[in-house]
């Protein structure tokens, strides 16, 4: 039998947006902001439907490779989507944080991110997380530091060291793991996104492109979830008779 509750946590890795402007005849750059329309309708429908927190991969640690004008233009989509956003997350009650490393984004951008944060942080809603310059391995790197920094400094044993003190120090470690992580754009790879905490998430993998993901795809994904059995190492039967 499936478990049909729905899930608390949903993580998204929204590719294809360069795919879909170049289809059109778009610099990839069109695709990028059309991919912050999806998102736009993606936050508001999980607000909606009380889903409690909506992790989006919005820069990877290794997308710093791409053309030097494509990270220019995403830095800037973020910072103006940023400014035009906050007030309409804020009026619905969302709570935006960033999670990944903050060193290299220019310094409007961090002072903006700061800005939204504290705007939003007491908001009791949807929690959304936005993942930039974030990359599953940097996270558990920089937990491991902590934890041997505060071994160094005899606050911790080795031996104390154990799956929950990781996942303390870890990005998101104040909410549930994901329960359901969507990759659009026909890839099926996690891609170095939350490596940890997605050791246990549902995988659903569409061949939509970001720009096209509305809130009817996301519904088929919640469908497609309903049905799925989540086990977590035990057998149907043990979980059929709890
Ligand atoms: C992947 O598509 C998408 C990105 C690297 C950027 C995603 C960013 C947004 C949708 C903007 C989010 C904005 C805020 C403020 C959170 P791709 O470029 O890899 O597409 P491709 O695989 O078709 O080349």
């Amino acid at each position: 039998m499936p478990d049909t509750t729905p899930p608390k946590h949903i993580a998204i890795i929204m590719d294809g947006n360069g795919r879909w402007a170049t289809q059109r005849g778009l610099p990839r750059s069109a695709g990028h902001k059309k991919g912050v329309n999806a998102l736009k309708d993606v936050v508001k429908f999980c607000a909606k439907e009380k889903i409690e927190v909506l992790t989006v991969f919005a820069f990877s640690s290794e997308n710093w490779k791409r053309p030097k004008q494509e990270v220019e233009v995403l830095m800037d989509l973020f910072l103006s989507a940023l400014k035009s956003e906050v007030d309409e997350l804020h009026v619905n009650n969302v709570t935006l944080k960033f999670i990944g490393d903050r060193n290299g984004f220019p310094s409007k951008l961090t002072d903006m991110i700061r800005n939204t944060e504290l705007q939003t942080e007491n908001n009791s809603g949807l929690k959304l997380f936005v993942a930039a310059n974030y990359g599953g391995r940097w996270d558990i790197v920089q937990a491991c530091r902590h934890l041997a920094d505060d071994v160094l400094n005899g606050k911790l044993s080795v031996s104390e060291i154990d799956e929950s003190r990781i996942s303390d120090q870890l990005s998101l470690s104040e909410c549930s793991e994901p329960d359901l992580f969507i990759r659009t754009g026909g890839e099926q790879r996690i891609s170095n996104f939350l490596l940890w905490q997605c050791a246990y998430s549902e995988l659903y993998f569409c061949e939509d492109l970001w720009p096209d993901f509305s809130p009817a795809h996301l519904q088929k994904a919640l469908q497609w979830y309903a049905g799925r059995q989540r086990r977590f190492g035990l057998t149907t039967q043990q979980i059929e008779s709890h």
